[in-house]
Formats: C-alpha cells, structure tokens, sequence
C-alpha cells in the first residue's frame, strides 16, 4: 500500500525561537501562525519490506541528514503504533517519496509542510487513526513549526509538556500574505542550530522568551476581536524582536539582507499611506508581507520590484490525498 498526504507552509504572527526541550521538540514559548495556500509539499509513504527507511526528495536520493531527520519521527510513530497494540511495529521501515513547491531551505518553511505531510502520512500508512492533536503532536517531533501545518488557517501552537504542546485553530481576520521571495539559496545556518546559539550567547534570549509569552495572549485576544491592525503591529513586533535576538548572537547571525530591510521600510511606508500592511520575516532572507483581503494586490504590486511575489490566503489542514496523487511509479520503483 501507499498513503499520500499533503500539507502546506505556515508562516508565523508570533514566533517560535527557542526550545524547551531539544529531544521532545518543546518550544521555550507558544506561537501563532498561519497556514498558506501556496507552496504545499506532498509526501508519499509506502511500508517496505526492508529494514531500514529511505527516501527520495524532490526527485533525488535524501542526504544523510534529510533522511535521519525523517527517521526520527518515523521512530516516534513506530512508538506510538507499538504502544497502540501493534506489537510488530517497531520493526516497520518505509520508502518516502516527497516533493516541495517552496524553495527549500530559504526560510519559507518548507520543513513544517514537509514534517506535517510526513507525519499525516506515515501515521495513516501504519494504519493508525490520530486525533489532529496526536498528529500535530507527531509533527512537531520532525519540525517544530510543522506542529502548526496540521492545521487548516490560523494555528496556535501551546508550550508546555509533551502532551500539551500541539497547534489547534484558533478563528481569526481575514489575511492575505504576500511572500517576497529574495533569494532561493540554501540558508546558511539552520534554524534548528541558530536557535541553540541564541539561548546560548544572545544577551535578549530571557527578554525574547518573556516577550513572547505577553505578545501571544494579546494576538490571540486581537484575533478573537476581528483586530487586524493589533495583530499585525504584534507580528511585525515578534519578528523584529527575534531577529534583534539573533543579531545579538556570538559570534552574531545575519538572516535578513539589505533587500530584506527594503521590503520591511515598505511596510512602514505604505502603512504612512493609509494601507495595513506589516513585515515579517523567518530564518533566512525572504519577508512577508502581512494585509487584508482588499490590499493584497495593492501591496504585492508595491513589492513586486523587490523579489518574486505571491499572494496567500489561509491554507487547509493537511490531509490524505487520493491513491491517485502518490509519487511513486510502477510497482517496485524506486525513484518517483
Ligand atoms: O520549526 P523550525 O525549526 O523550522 O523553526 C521555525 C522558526 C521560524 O520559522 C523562524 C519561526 C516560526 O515560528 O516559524
């Protein structure tokens, strides 16, 4: 059998920076996201009669690391299913074939719709039917944003324990994110690693955590009111706050580029010119640009001459996608 599932990128209001716990994936402090329309990955899983996992990504054999990074949630799930009274299960490897829309690795969150799309997948494939919590749960294991792309428009992702810390919808105003992308290259430190020397060595870390722990309640209370213009000031704040702590690193870390700070001036100027527009950004150089339904083209247009743009509503949940959609070829193949 097969299982394909598909899943898209999320992009933060409230950031996530900072773990809690490295092997649980438990974030320092909860965030808030939505989930795009564009740029979705789709993951296929088929069980093997092998003993080890493999993986093909985007077309090519995963690197060592791409693949220990599957594994490791594929290791929870054969957990999970071992204590679900599947007792062989442990023993159960798989071939997955995935594919990204986004440019990897440039800060466009291809690894949360990739770990969510994984974890919906696999969890089916291995016959289990989780909960939206239990899969975000499993997501988060891979990614912790991917937490955030189980679920369909706007996400809050709890801190806490194990079994609190999952993404759950919360309602919301309706957005438009404009993606400007600046640049597809591979982002030179992990998001995963960079994390690690900022609690470490920036002097903001305690500040960004607590920071963050009295933004989020104040975003979600804006969401709950329909307030577009709070909640976008608190994103533009988020992620401003986090790349001030990054920048403070030591020996210091640069994700936004010239061009980067162009587009987030931008924000402020169409703001001066009666448009709700705001800037954020992840761990690499791409901004996004944060508006209403009525703006989008308006404020894409604005940008257009600063990188490649695209226009995202809220996304859907991820989900099984038809045997139809599976990326591996004919029977036995071992490359889509
Ligand atoms: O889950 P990761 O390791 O991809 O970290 C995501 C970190 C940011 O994208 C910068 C912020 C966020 O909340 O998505």
């Amino acid at each position: 059998m097969t299982t394909t599932a598909r899943a898209y990128p999320n992009i933060a209001l409230i950031k996530y920076w900072g773990k809690a716990d490295e092997e649980l994936m438990l974030p320092a402090a909860g965030s808030l996201s939505m989930t795009l329309d564009i740029y979705p990955t789709v993951t296929s899983v088929r069980r093997n009669n092998n003993d080890a996992d493999t993986m093909i990504f985007n077309g090519r054999p995963a690197t060592d690391r791409e693949l220990a990074r599957a594994v490791r949630l594929l290791d929870v799930l054969r957990e999970i299913a071992t204590e679900r009274g599947l007792p062989q299960a442990g023993t159960w490897h798989v071939d997955i074939a995935t594919r990204n829309a986004a440019p990897t690795g440039a800060g466009m969150a291809s690894s949360a719709s990739g770990f969510a799309a994984l974890a919906v997948a696999a969890a089916a494939e291995f016959g289990l039917e989780l909960s939206p919590a239990e899969l975000s749960r499993l997501a988060r294991r891979g990614s912790g944003s991917a937490a955030r792309s189980i679920v369909g428009g706007v996400a809050l992702w709890h801190a806490g324990t194990d079994a609190q810390s999952y993404a759950e919808p919360v309602s919301a105003p309706e957005m438009r994110m404009i993606s400007v992308v600046v640049s597809r290259k591979h982002k030179k430190i992990t998001s995963r690693e960079a994390m690690r020397i900022t609690a470490a060595t920036s002097p903001y870390y305690a500040g960004w955590v607590e920071t963050t722990q009295e933004m989020l309640p104040a975003a979600v209370q804006a969401c709950a009111d329909g307030d577009f213009t709070r909640l976008g000031e608190l994103a533009e704040m988020s992620a401003l706050r986090m790349h001030a702590a990054i920048m403070a690193c030591e020996p210091p870390i640069h994700y936004l580029e010239p061009v980067s700070w162009e587009i987030i001036a931008l924000a402020g100027e169409l703001r001066e010119n009666g448009i709700p527009v705001y800037a954020t950004a992840d761990a690499g150089p791409n901004v996004v640009l944060i508006t209403t339904p009525t703006y989008a083209e308006e404020v894409a247009q604005a940008a257009q001459n600063l990188g490649t743009v695209s226009i995202s509503g809220p996304g859907p949940a991820a989900q099984v996608l038809p045997a139809s959609a599976s990326l591996f070829g004919g029977e036995g193949e071992k490359h889509e």
